[in-house]
């Protein structure tokens, strides 16, 4: 069972889109991963939210002009995406088990995006096999981009992960890291709680 679903129960889909809706309220910025993307790929490039929750990032990034589609398994966060784009394509996929052939989608995607502590949030021991998903989904020189907590103070779980052990199963997907990050801003990468990692296949 998911990390994500032992936390949520998978039925928070509208609790965690009000949170974010009341930030955006609130001034504060809920775009940084969008624009962070979208620095690294032109419009029009295929981008795939692995993990995309209720839509937030891919939204922005299909305003924005990209061709996106986004995979997720908890159908609370799912049917929040689907009622605030119902246009764009959803699929209710577990990431470990993640075929785009299956779903018939081109497994040529521009970058790959894992937002908001997605790999944290797995299923413990699931982590190689997504990162081995997520490379097999892009074409060669393609990016995958995932930010996550890596201490308690930036992680809703228990520490999962290290950037270690997700650099190895990078590593192991055929991805060669290219860039870290200590943000979606993109200050650089000084040794703290939380990392933005892009890798290129
Ligand atoms: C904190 S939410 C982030 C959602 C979105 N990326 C964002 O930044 O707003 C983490 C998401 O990871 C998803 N997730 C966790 N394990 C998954 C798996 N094995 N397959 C697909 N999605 C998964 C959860 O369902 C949840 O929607």
């Amino acid at each position: 069972m998911s990390r994500w679903r032992e936390l949520t129960g998978e039925s928070s889909g509208e609790d965690y889109a009000a949170r974010f809706a009341a930030l955006a309220r609130s001034g504060k910025d809920v775009h940084g991963e969008a624009r962070f993307c979208a620095a690294l790929v032109p419009a029009g490039a295929r981008v795939l939210d692995a993990g995309c929750g209720t839509g937030r990032v891919m939204i922005r990034l299909a305003e924005l002009g990209y061709d996106c589609v986004g995979v997720d398994l908890d159908a609370s966060m799912l049917a929040v995406a689907r009622k605030q784009a119902p246009e764009l394509p959803w699929f209710r996929v577990d990431l470990a088990e993640f075929e785009p052939d299956l779903l018939g989608i081109a497994a040529d995607f521009d970058l790959v995006v894992a937002a908001g502590n997605v790999f944290p949030l797995l299923a413990a021991g699931t982590e190689a096999t997504v990162a081995k998903r997520l490379a097999a989904a892009l074409r060669p020189g393609g990016l995958l981009v995932a930010g996550f907590g890596l201490d308690e103070a930036h992680l809703p779980v228990p520490p999962g992960i290290t950037l270690s052990e997700y650099d190895d199963h990078c590593a192991a997907a055929g991805l060669t890291l290219v860039d870290r990050f200590a943000g979606w801003d993109g200050d650089p990468y000084d040794g703290g709680g939380y990392a933005v990692s892009v890798h290129r296949r």
